[in-house]
């Protein structure tokens, strides 16, 4: 059954140790963040929600969908090099955004803040360009995070400070297939 072997039935047997939120209660906070930013807005200026490829992706696809406003949506993909499972800070752009956000209310749409120094830079390089207001929204946030003085304002969960995958988290590029969020075996680390 599903509760005893979580990746069983996405094509994972035997691969994650257990569910850490469930698909349920994932897709009910994605409609209570997208609401909280919504409110936020006014109907004449629309945000533009910029996900950060590839692990908000997920994340950015539900969130458009569940608010009751429009958005406009562009992608980023950065690298932060470090290992597999932490980064360093030291952030390159590998895909820019297509759109100029001079004086744009720009939402960053996160997957998951851990040390924050991803978003840190990114928030930096954002601003340099001008935006009329730059929010952040993130699914996840470890307790690490708060030792950077960057308060996300729109936070869906905070969760230890375990490596989770799924609802586009990945681990060498699996599991983001996966629409809950869980935690992977140990085994499953080469
Ligand atoms: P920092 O430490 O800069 O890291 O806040 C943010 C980025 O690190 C990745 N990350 C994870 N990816 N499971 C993942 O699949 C995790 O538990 C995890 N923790 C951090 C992720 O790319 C995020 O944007
Ligand atoms: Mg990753």
């Amino acid at each position: 059954p599903a509760e005893q072997d979580p990746g069983a039935p996405h094509g994972y047997p035997g691969e994650l140790v257990s569910v850490l939120i469930d698909q349920e209660t994932v897709q009910a906070k994605v409609r209570e963040l997208a609401a909280a930013v919504a409110a936020d807005h006014t109907l004449d200026t629309p945000p533009l929600l910029v996900c950060v490829l590839k692990g908000a992706v997920m994340f950015t696809t539900d969130f458009a969908r569940a608010m009751p406003i429009p958005s406009e949506m562009d992608f980023m993909a950065i690298s932060s090099y470090g290992s597999a499972t932490t980064s360093s800070g030291v952030v390159r752009i590998l895909k820019d955004l297509n759109s100029d956000i001079t004086d744009r209310r720009v939402v960053i749409v996160e997957d998951i803040i851990d040390s924050g120094l991803t978003l840190s830079w990114l928030l930096k390089n954002l601003q340099s360009r001008g935006p009329a207001a730059i929010d952040v929204v993130t699914l996840l946030r470890k307790p690490e995070a708060v030792k950077v003085p960057l308060e996300p304002r729109y936070v869906g969960f905070d969760i230890p400070t375990e490596f989770v995958v799924g609802y586009g988290l990945d681990y060498a590029e699996r599991y983001r297939d996966l629409p809950f969020v869980g935690l992977l075996g140990a085994h499953m680390y080469a």
